[in-house]
């Protein structure tokens, strides 16, 4: 139970943090599951069950916030090299999670893409997400990207064949292409770059996620396990994002005096 007290606290809070500039996009690589069911002696997958209370929280509070953007990596095209079982159990975890989410993602405003090649996901899987993309399409009020089956490497990949694929068309010229329109043949085409990456459970890596899209993303990382995330974590992770001052490459505030 929380006592009104804090709850007033909790809303100042909120208040606070809505009064100064906020990320556009915010971007998470949920971590440590595994760890999370082994201090608890269980099995990693009931580490991943118990991950979807997290996004769910997440995903609220995104929403009530005003984040533009929310983009969690939940399945990387390296994560294949897992032993089948946990591949699969995670895949019908997805579309439990999606099937059981989709009416609250609906009338929370909230507009589900995915990146990563989704081609390749089991059928059941691609079909949830596909019907999740389909029902969402309308709603405005936060973007929610999962990046699944999703690695940087094979989007810069998957952006050099399409360019390349319209040199060869006569559309394009190799002397044309620029920044934008690498950005432009990227799965994440017309979305912000991130704001803020954050990862969980203390590894400081990015794990071929959005190389390209995080040239100056500000990095946050804490210790806790994905599972145990929630919305005050989200929260002090954009406190510490508002303190900071992003230069892109550029002098300081005091710099320019
Ligand atoms: C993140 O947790 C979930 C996925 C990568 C699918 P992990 O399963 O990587 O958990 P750890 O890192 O082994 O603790
Ligand atoms: C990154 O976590 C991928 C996801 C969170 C989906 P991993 O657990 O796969 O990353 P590594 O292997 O520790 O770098
Ligand atoms: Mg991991």
């Amino acid at each position: 139970m929380v006592s009104a007290g804090e709850d007033i606290a909790w809303e100042q809070r909120v208040e606070r943090l809505r009064a100064a500039p906020l990320p556009r996009h915010v971007a998470i690589i949920m971590d440590g599951n595994g760890r999370w069911a082994h201090q608890r002696g269980l099995p990693r997958i009931a580490g991943h069950r118990a991950s979807l209370e997290a996004v769910r929280d997440v995903v609220r509070f995104a929403g009530e916030l005003g984040l533009e953007v929310l983009t969690l990596f939940a399945f990387s095209t390296e994560n294949w090299k897992r032993p089948r079982s946990e591949v699969e159990a995670l895949w019908d975890l997805l579309v439990d999670h999606v099937e059981s989410e989709l009416d609250d993602l609906v009338s929370n405003g909230v507009q589900v893409r995915v990146i990563g090649r989704v081609e390749e996901l089991p059928p059941a899987a691609r079909e949830a997400v596909g019907k999740a993309v389909r029902a969402t399409a309308h709603n405005r009020r936060l973007i929610l990207v999962l990046a699944l089956n999703y690695g940087g490497r094979r989007e810069l990949v998957d952006a050099c064949a399409r360019l390349a694929a319209r040199v060869k068309a006569g559309e394009l010229r190799p002397e044309d292409i620029d920044e934008d329109m690498v950005a432009g043949a990227l799965y994440t085409a017309g979305l912000p770059d991130p704001d803020l990456l954050i990862r969980t459970s203390g590894e400081q890596r990015i794990s071929n996620f959005l190389l390209w899209q995080t040239a100056y993303t500000e990095f946050w990382v804490t210790d806790v396990c994905w599972p145990d995330f929630r919305r005050q974590h989200l929260a002090q992770a954009i406190e510490a994002y508002q303190r900071r001052e992003r230069r892109f490459g550029g002098l300081s505030r005091e710099g320019q005096e």
